[in-house]
């Protein structure tokens, strides 16, 4: 069953009922400034940092669900209604949220009044824009009251939750025409304020939630609305808000518009402010001055259309597929923006005020984003490899606005380092950009302990090479990318989550998983190397990687499959010899992807026991069987029911491993099975059993164990996007950057046809003819460039040339 539709045309998704299985969100903003908005109007919005500089409120564990967001309120004589249905809920008599690329959209009406709301963070400015228009459909004058609403957190996300004994102290407004700016804190060191604004005169305002509300009422029902009129509370402590009363008269046919803007202002830097409190209204006059009539939104909005536009050319594809077509060309690429910019921090299960960026996280989303804003992706490198340790390890998360290593959860997660790696690979096979190795970055931000990125690299690596167990392999450490499989932690901290106590080494666990890892990054940085003329180093990076290799095929590999671990005894774990979470599908994606056993047949052997063991109608497993009893000595990850996240749920991430390991070995049949089992485009038609967004990857799908098995969750915050990405991209329709041009090899299945590619890379637009004649999964005949037949698959980069015409015939 479906809840809206797909409009490709526009690039929207276009939703038919506000009751949709869960509230289904979208992402407004580029840069700094964001807003979270569901199909309902909830959500809130923060400037930089989720948790530290969080603007408006947002009531966690809530019933209902999701009733607090930015609301306008439509008083029609008795009849109060939203245009997206909630707080009030008030039926409608037609509804429609179209989600855009950086915006949403809302038409609906009430008793032949229509309301159009279009709401999106314009380019270069910290702020929203809600225009709002309403029309009166009916043969007679309508008298209206519009009445706008959000309530203001207090800033600290966190605190604002707990603190309560100062902070229904702190609260402060101020009102000056139609602005009302929520100045908490500004009379402290911290510099800044918010305002909500519109472009009219004002009938009322209200700036105390209570008497807004009134006294046991929530937004589903305030007084002030009820009674038609604010009461114009300026608050002081407690709970500010600001809402805005704008009586209107509208003749029949008639439309009336408002842009109110939501806005973060700083004063600059060494303005005065005002200590007493004062607001300095000058920042926030500047930024309102430019979004005062409707040409002033149509431009930003166009603006911010045309951005999106340019980075979505960037890689194009037209096939026979149009649920292909769609998530290549709009909805992957953009949660590939929206993962890069939020990391696991902000969304409708990242409550925003757990975790900041991750170390592993924000590599792995490097590698779905590089090709769109690559100037954003370096700074993003250097910003993770300063809170790397000297020793190369390095801290798990790191805090947006601080861009400093939290230590709360630390270090210890051995795949970590290697990440660093990955990222920066992809960086420089796309740009071509090598000075970012000889750039100079601290390590844990501290500037008196720099080296080159390169060295951070080269201490990534030596980090695992002399992190090793009794098989060689890499030790695991606290976790590797399955952060669930604790197998150091049993002895000190039973039961508990692996962030809730300190670093747990090890010297026995190990990680098959971070051995595949080993192999591959361990290439890439032997490249990296070569660009930079090491080639001894090159050498030493590739005879590490081979001995981690045979190590894999020696103590890693199970007889159909490769094992995950060895616990802290040196059991195995993922092997036929355990009882429970005999095969896990980490290492059967990886190993196989980086190269491992595929000339000997063992990775074709691992997938088709992947085949056979994990797969579901809704995608692969990570695991079976799953466990049915808590092990002290796996973690976490035992701690699930059967079926759910990392104990055998549909994790997504690591489905499109094994689809690459599929093009590895040149099944495109089968890669492209696994890669529609999960894509949003196909599981539309099911939204009533995965539940989440249609338009975008959840982290997971219950498994076939759990009671609600094809039921999604964690929408949006996913490594599963970029990975999803470079896997469509990279290898099944086979665009993959290499450090001396682009390689094309599509993996296909046999019924895909012909299809058209364009890319741009470095600074050549390509324009890619794809022919199929003989239906193969996987090989080329040819490439021509401009008419001109060439060897093998990678067109050579040619500094300077613009324009490459690319002719391929498989077969
Ligand atoms: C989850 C993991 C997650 C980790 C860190 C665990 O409870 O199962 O998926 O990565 O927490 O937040
Ligand atoms: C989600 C985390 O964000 C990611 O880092 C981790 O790899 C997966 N869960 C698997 O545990």
């Amino acid at each position: 069953m479906k809840f809206g539709f797909f409009d490709d045309s526009k690039k929207e998704y276009v939703i038919t009922t506000p009751r949709t299985p869960l509230p289904w969100i979208n992402y407004l903003g580029c840069n700094e400034f964001f807003s979270i908005i569901s199909n309902t109007c909830g959500g809130y919005s923060f400037y930089k940092d989720a948790k530290l500089l969080r603007l408006t409120r947002y009531r966690y564990n809530d019933v209902p669900g999701d009733v607090n967001g930015k609301y306008f309120f439509i008083k029609d004589g008795d009849t109060v209604w939203n245009p997206g249905w909630q707080p009030t809920k008030t039926e409608l008599d037609s509804y429609e949220c179209r989600h855009g690329i950086g915006y949403s959209r809302f038409t609906s009406s009430k008793n032949d009044v229509q309301a159009q709301v279009l709401t999106f963070v314009p380019l270069g400015d910290n702020c929203e824009i809600s225009s709002l228009k309403l029309t009166n459909n009916s043969s007679s004058a309508k008298t209206l009251s519009l009445f706008s609403y959000v309530e203001w957190c207090l800033w600290n996300a966190d605190d604002d939750m707990k603190n309560f004994q100062r902070n229904l102290s702190i609260g402060e407004v101020e009102v000056i025409g139609s602005t009302i700016y929520h100045k908490t804190e500004y009379r402290e060191r911290r510099n800044h304020y918010a305002v909500y604004s519109v472009n009219s005169k004002i009938d009322g305002f209200d700036t105390s939630r209570d008497d807004f509300l009134g006294a046991y009422r929530g937004a589903d029902a305030p007084l002030a609305v009820e009674n038609g009129a604010c009461t114009g509370s300026i608050a002081s402590g407690w709970s500010p808000i600001a809402a805005h009363q704008l009586n209107l008269s509208l003749q029949p046919g008639e439309t009336k518009s408002f842009i109110f803007v939501l806005g973060y202002l700083e004063n600059l830097q060494g303005e005065k402010w005002e200590s007493s409190g004062i607001i300095n209204k000058r920042p926030a006059d500047e930024m309102l001055a430019k979004y005062q009539t409707d040409e002033d939104v149509e431009k930003a909005f166009a603006r911010l259309n045309n951005y999106w536009d340019g980075l979505l050319s960037k890689y194009t594809v037209r096939s026979s597929n149009d649920k292909v077509d769609r998530m290549v060309n709009i909805w992957n690429q953009y949660q590939c923006m929206v993962t890069f910019n939020m990391s696991r921090s902000a969304s409708y299960y990242e409550s925003g005020i757990g975790r900041g960026m991750g170390f592993r996280d924000s590599c792995q989303d490097l590698l779905g984003f590089v090709h769109l804003i690559p100037d954003r992706a370096r700074e993003r490198i250097i910003d993770i490899a300063s809170t790397q340790f000297q020793d190369g390890s390095a801290y798990h998360q790191y805090q947006p606005l601080t861009k400093k290593g939290n230590s709360d959860i630390g270090s210890g997660f051995n795949d970590d380092p290697l990440w660093l790696i990955a990222g920066t690979s992809a960086y420089v096979r796309e740009t071509g950009d090598v000075s970012i190795l000889t750039e100079m970055v601290p390590f844990d931000n501290d500037a008196s302990v720099a080296a080159p990125l390169m060295e951070h690299l080269r201490r990534s690596l030596d980090y695992v090479i002399t992190h090793k167990g009794p098989h060689k392999l890499p030790l695991i450490g606290r976790a590797d990318w399955n952060d669930c499989l604790n197998l150091n932690c049993f002895s000190e901290h039973p039961g508990e989550s692996f962030q809730t106590f300190g670093p747990s080494e090890g010297p026995v666990a190990e990680s098959v998983f971070i051995a595949g890892m080993f192999v591959k990054y361990g290439e890439e940085y032997a490249q990296l190397c070569e660009l930079m003329g090491m080639p001894t180093e090159a050498e030493r990076a590739r005879k590490e990687a081979e001995l981690m290799n045979e190590a894999i095929i020696k103590d890693g590999w199970d007889g159909e499959w490769f094992i995950r671990a060895y616990d802290a005894y040196s059991n195995k774990i993922g092997s036929k010899e355990c009882e429970e979470g005999k095969i896990f599908i980490e290492p059967q994606g990886f190993c196989s992807l980086a190269g491992v056993g595929v000339e000997e047949g063992l990775a074709k052997k691992a997938l088709d026991s992947v085949k056979e063991k994990l797969d579901t109608e809704y995608g692969v497993m990570i695991l079976q069987p799953a466990y049915t009893k808590y092990h002290l000595e796996l973690g976490e990850v035992s701690s699930y029911p059967p079926g759910y996240k990392e104990n055998a749920g549909i994790f997504c991430h690591n489905n499109p491993w094994v689809s690459i390991a599929e093009t590895v070995i040149g099944r495109g049949d089968r890669a492209f099975e696994i890669y529609q089992k999960t894509c949003p485009a196909y599981v539309e038609e099911i939204s009533e059993i995965h539940r989440t967004e249609p338009y975008v990857y959840a982290q997971m799908v219950a498994g076939r164990d759990a009671k609600f098995h094809g039921e999604a969750k964690n929408s949006w915050l996913t490594g599963t996007a970029a990975w999803t990405f470079v896997n469509i991209s990279q290898y099944i329709l086979g665009l993959y950057p290499t450090h001396t041009g682009l390689s094309i090899n599509p993996c296909v299945p046999k019924n895909f046809g012909d299809f058209e590619l364009t890319r741009q890379f470095r600074e050549g637009n390509y324009t890619i003819k794809v022919q199929n004649p003989d239906n193969a999964e996987k090989g080329i005949k040819q490439i021509y460039v401009d008419g001109s037949p060439i060897n093998g698959c990678v067109i050579p980069y040619v500094k300077g040339k613009t324009f490459y015409d690319v002719t391929v015939v498989m077969g």
